[in-house]
């Protein structure tokens, strides 16, 4: 078993990769770590308002029995050489900090944006652009560190850059248009989006977000010689909107692609890559890694988010574009919280374990 620290181990994120990590087989959590006013708490009292009473647990299982009455640290606390490999859920700015401590000694695998667009760092999708992991060789040498710092994508990058994927490889792409409708819990819990806003509502921006999207789905998709990364050359454009949905980020996609397709092709496309996907036999890996429905009412987040524990990317209404000379387009449904979140993290991890990165 390796051992693993969870850092923000009391936030929406962290309680994911309480949930994630609960019976792994080849990860075992040793310690939580969360701000000053956690530390010294056992974990089910930093979760508990004193005052109120109410348990400050965001997920719909039970909190797993062996984090329950783990004592949390201080980040100052913990000493990264005592782990094997750590996973951190805090804020960019706290990241910014925190992360390169920990990673001078141990591998860490972040939630945050802090590290992302940096020239040695990949922004890894388990299944998608497994060969970058390799640039995590260059960064530990450039930086001198034993232990590296990889983050995921964006949860919005994640549905989009997977899909992207066969089309690329099939077919070349010279340009994408995607508009998103994203779930509430995207936003987190601070600040989060208020009900008042977003009942009965559609709301048109998400600062930072398109210029996200747009960076990293080049990047993810870029190619890895020399030590570094080119970004892949097609152009990317994004509208990121919030709708009143809880889980499930929605994205309808156009695609330019570079030779002729057709919809059946893509689909066949995207089945294939699914079956042979090189992630398929890890232990949080999903049954089917893409799916594809005929039925046009479908991919929905209500009916498609759960399946295989929200790991899947849910695919529907492939159809020949009109606008462009060589286009399709499709809608496709992926989990926030759990692909695009702590669940696709240990999934990564589990990567660069067999890869022996870890
Ligand atoms: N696709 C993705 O990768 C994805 C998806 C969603 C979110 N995120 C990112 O994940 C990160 C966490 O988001 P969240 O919604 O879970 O945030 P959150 O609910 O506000 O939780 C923040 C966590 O960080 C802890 N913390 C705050 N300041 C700290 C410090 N100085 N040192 C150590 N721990 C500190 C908090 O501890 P206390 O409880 O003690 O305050 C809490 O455990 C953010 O960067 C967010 O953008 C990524």
């Amino acid at each position: 078993m390796l051992s693993v620290a969870i850092i923000g181990a009391t936030g929406v994120v962290g309680q994911e990769f309480i949930v994630a990590l609960d019976k792994h087989p080849w990860f075992e959590v040793k310690a939580v770590a969360a701000s000053e006013r956690s530390a010294g708490k056992r974990y089910i009292d930093a979760l508990r308002d004193s005052s109120t009473g109410i348990l400050k647990w965001h997920q719909r299982t039970p909190i797993p029995e062996y984090a329950k009455e783990m004592v949390i640290k201080s980040v100052g606390e913990i000493d990264a050489r005592d782990y094997d490999l750590i996973f951190t859920a805090v804020e960019s700015d706290d990241a910014r900090v925190i992360e390169p401590r920990l990673a001078e000694h141990t591998p860490v695998i972040s939630t945050a944006a802090a590290f992302r667009y940096e020239q040695d760092v990949p922004i890894l999708i388990p299944g998608v652009n497994d060969a970058h992991a390799e640039l995590l060789e260059v960064q530990r040498e450039k930086r001198g560190w034993n232990g590296f710092i990889a983050p995921l994508p964006n949860c919005t990058t994640t549905g989009l850059a997977i899909t992207l994927k066969p089309i690329q490889d099939a077919f070349g792409i010279e340009r994408v248009i995607m508009t998103s409708l994203q779930a509430v819990s995207g936003a987190g819990r601070s600040p989060g989006v208020s009900a008042l806003d977003i009942f009965d509502n559609i709301i048109p921006f998400i600062p930072k977000e398109e210029e996200k999207v747009q960076v990293e789905a080049r990047k993810i998709l870029g190619k890895f010689s020399d030590g570094r990364i080119d970004d892949a050359r097609f152009r990317v454009s994004c509208t990121c909107t919030r709708v009143p949905v809880i889980d499930g980020h929605t994205e309808c996609a156009f695609v330019e692609t570079s030779r002729d397709c057709e919809p059946d092709d893509v689909k066949h496309v995207m089945l294939k890559y699914s079956r042979g996907v090189s992630i398929k036999d890890l232990p949080s890996a999903p049954a089917d890694y893409i799916i594809v429905h005929d039925d046009p009412s479908r991919p929905q987040p209500r009916l498609d988010r759960d399946v295989n524990d929200g790991m899947s990317t849910i695919v529907g209404r492939i159809r020949k574009d009109t606008a462009f000379e060589r286009g399709i387009k499709y809608v496709l449904l992926s989990h926030n919280e759990k692909m695009g979140s702590a669940k696709g993290a240990v999934l990564l991890a589990e990567m660069l374990k067999v890869r022996e990165l870890l």
